[in-house]
């Protein structure tokens, strides 16, 4: 295996599992993996504490007259489970048919790392970058980046620069350098509704209680119309619409037809806001998703109990200008007024992250397209991103630096699912791109 391959395994090998505690020491010697690594290329290395996961920064040595780019990424990984539908173990890394397969391949430590390979490979070639160069990678983007934004402001002089590049994003088809302009936002909240003090007999007490699994059902209910919009009151207010020549631009986008959608996900049909295709409603519509329900019996055969509480989880992807708080007011409202009789509801607000839209041809985004174009032979496209990278739009109001959103995650990378992988021919575009980009961004 040659060395690139080698580090990527090395890197992948690490269950850097930022959400379970009882990885939090797989999470640190990823980041002391990633240090020697950056050392190694003789960057000057920082390891900065935060109240949970270290932030690892390295800068080659900065001149006066030079842009200086930071690029960001993540070195910590989403849960492995369901365990058992993965068909090679998500830390002993294997590649089949052309794709790398592990936890992280694509989302997002193939993705970093082609970065890091490709200032070596600069390195090696010219023994100096074009630019200056900040490298900034965090161990909590998927736990919703808590402690990024408070490190900024602490090191806003030293992480100041002309612009950012993240490769944590999508590309529409293989082959299609993608440049990202836009990202939605994310609202997460729980709720959990309380009805009799214990679990109780069904057959002794029900009928004459309200049963709260079937309230969290009917409160869940009341998050849609049926056709699909979000029925809480206000909160398509500050939507901004879709602009005409994004609409026309995405109808020709290849990799994210209707046809394609019902393709990568196996659902039997398609459902979603009215007036607008799969791409349109995932890049530029809000939502509000279930992402979890329970309460009452889980197990095995039935057991008739009416249970004492239901929870459920939700989330909301936000689009500009909606701004989370004004969210949360919105849907804890909503959850309140339309919690049914005879149970009470408890709103928990969680981790938020606000949407972010640039000018894909602003003097930075020109460059990020010539170099997808050198990097892979082909005209790049243009989107928007239905995922969230919260800390993006911090960037722009902390360094006051617009993000290149250099995507390499395809859609059946099954990212934050088993079996990620990432293609073999990404992983290399991604070093090419890497190299491509900074002498770009040095014109
Ligand atoms: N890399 C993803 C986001 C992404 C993937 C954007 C593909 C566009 C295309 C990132 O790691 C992620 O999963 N973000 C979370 C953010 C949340 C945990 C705050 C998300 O979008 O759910
Ligand atoms: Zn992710």
């Amino acid at each position: 295996m040659t060395q690139p391959f080698e580090d990527l395994f090395a890197f992948l090998r690490f269950p850097s599992v930022s959400t379970d505690s009882r990885h939090a020491d797989d999470v640190r010697a990823c980041a002391d993996w990633l240090l020697a690594k950056l050392a190694d290329l003789g960057l000057a290395t920082e390891l900065h504490e935060t109240p949970k996961h270290p932030v690892v920064v390295a800068r080659n040595t900065h001149l006066p007259d030079r842009r200086t780019v930071l690029i960001y990424g993540h070195y910590d990984v989403q849960p492995v489970d369901p365990l058992h539908l993965w068909t090679s173990d998500p830390f002993q890394p294997e590649i089949r048919d052309g794709r790398i397969w592990a936890r992280g391949a694509t989302d997002n430590k193939g993705q970093m790392l082609a970065h890091v390979l490709g200032v070596e490979q600069t390195l090696r070639e010219n023994g100096e970058l074009p630019v200056n160069l900040i490298f900034l990678f965090e161990g909590e983007e998927e736990i919703g980046s808590p402690n990024l934004a408070a490190f900024l402001h602490q090191q806003r002089d030293a992480l100041r620069c002309d612009v950012v590049a993240v490769s944590d994003t999508g590309m529409v088809a293989p082959g299609v350098p993608t440049l990202g302009y836009g990202l939605r936002g994310i609202l997460c909240c729980d709720a959990i509704l309380r009805g009799p003090k214990c679990d109780l007999h069904s057959g002794l007490f029900g009928g004459a209680v309200a049963n709260p699994a079937a309230a969290a059902a009917r409160l869940l209910a009341s998050l849609h119309f049926t056709d699909g919009r979000v029925a809480i009151d206000g909160f398509y207010n500050s939507v901004r619409p879709l602009e005409d020549w994004e609409r026309q631009m995405w109808s020709e986008v290849p990799g994210v037809s209707d046809a394609d959608f019902l393709q990568v996900t196996g659902s039997p049909s398609l459902f979603g806001e009215p007036g607008y295709s799969s791409a349109e409603r995932v890049w530029a519509r809000p939502t509000a998703e279930v992402n979890g329900i329970g309460g009452g019996y889980q197990g095995e055969g039935s057991k008739t109990v009416l249970p004492a509480e239901a929870f459920i989880k939700l989330s909301f992807r936000l689009v500009p200008d909606q701004s989370p708080l004004d969210i949360m007011q919105q849907v804890t409202r909503h959850l309140v007024s339309h919690c049914p009789p005879g149970v009470t509801v408890e709103v928990r607000p969680g981790h938020d992250g606000k949407p972010y839209l640039t000018d894909p041809n602003s003097k930075f985004g020109l460059a990020a397209q010539a170099a997808l174009r050198t990097a892979f032979h082909a005209e790049p496209v243009l989107i928007r991103e239905g995922g969230s990278v919260p800390i993006v739009q911090t960037f722009r109001e902390i360094l006051g630096a617009d993000t290149l959103l250099l995507g390499l995650a395809l859609a059946d990378a099954q990212i934050h699912a088993p079996n990620e992988n990432f293609p073999v021919e990404n992983f290399e575009a991604g070093i090419r791109l890497n190299q491509a980009l900074l002498n770009e961004l040095a014109r």
